[in-house]
């Protein structure tokens, strides 16, 4: 566990990340705080990871950690030997589309982007399907560096919240080799409305008594009152509702 990463990933092709206990914890707490039920894990490797994490799941909780790889054993590029946990061997869009109930995304060192383009999966494809609220991810995460693809910044920026992240022993240390390792926990961003649904809630809510404080918005609305339909104009870059003809509603 300790061994320095070039030896770690060596021979044994154990894994691209130097697991220790704390961090396997910080990781095992962020699920049971989240009630994340169900885990799914692309580019399992030969599953270190998952077997540590699995092992202390199994005594804290009942959540279920699945770890998928496209290159299995004595496969592809890696030339895995052997797993330290079931590695399922199918292809990473396919494997979130099987799991698609799970509620976090594990990746630990997602190809960057010249393996996508050579052929590996890529994060940004897989985070653009994934349709759970929680993701970790292992890496260096940030844009042009080894882990992850252009297209997973960009799906990290869009669509979710970065929440803490905890640093990992390094790969490389010195000089411009330097290569940072650090665990990243995300939540979805909440879905925002798209903005007619919600002008047409606010104004549904109010029943017609609000000034509603929208811009550049005008439209000819039928809304329904208590018991009649009352035809209604809405000119929201004024700040004012207008044509509006109360009826026998009490309105
Ligand atoms: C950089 S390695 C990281 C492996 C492991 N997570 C680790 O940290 O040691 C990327 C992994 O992605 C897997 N991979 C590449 N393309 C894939 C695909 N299309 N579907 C599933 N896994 C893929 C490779 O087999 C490899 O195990």
């Amino acid at each position: 566990m300790f061994a320095k990463r070039h030896s770690f990933r060596g021979d044994e092709n154990l894994s691209y990340s130097i697991p220790k206990m704390d961090i396997i914890c910080s990781i095992v707490d962020f699920l049971i705080e989240n009630n994340c039920l169900q885990v799914i894990e692309i580019g399992a490797g030969t599953g270190l990871w998952a077997s540590l994490i699995q092992i202390v799941l199994e005594r804290r909780s009942n959540i279920n950690f699945i770890a998928t790889d496209k290159f299995a054993v004595g496969k592809g590029l890696y030339g895995y030997k052997y797993t330290y946990t079931k590695v399922e061997n199918m292809d990473a869009l396919n494997a979130i589309k099987k799991y698609k109930n799970s509620n976090c995304l594990f990746l630990c060192w997602p190809p960057w982007q010249d393996m996508v383009e050579e052929g590996q999966y890529s994060a940004g494809k897989v985070l653009k399907i994934f349709e759970g609220d929680y993701l970790i991810s292992i890496g260096e995460n940030a844009r042009g560096y080894s882990t992850g693809d252009d297209l997973f910044y960009d799906e990290l920026e869009k669509n979710w919240d970065h929440l803490e992240d905890n640093d990992i022993d390094m790969f490389i240390k010195g000089g411009i080799f330097t290569i940072y390792d650090s665990v990243y926990f995300y939540k979805r961003k909440p879905k925002v409305k798209p903005k007619e649904d919600e002008m047409r809630d606010t104004f549904l809510r109010s029943k017609g008594r609000i000034i509603a404080s929208m811009h550049n918005f005008q439209e000819e609305y039928t809304v329904r009152g208590s018991a009649h339909f009352i035809p209604v104009r809405r000119d929201f870059d004024k700040g004012l509702i207008t044509g509006f003809r109360p009826r026998a509603t009490g309105f």
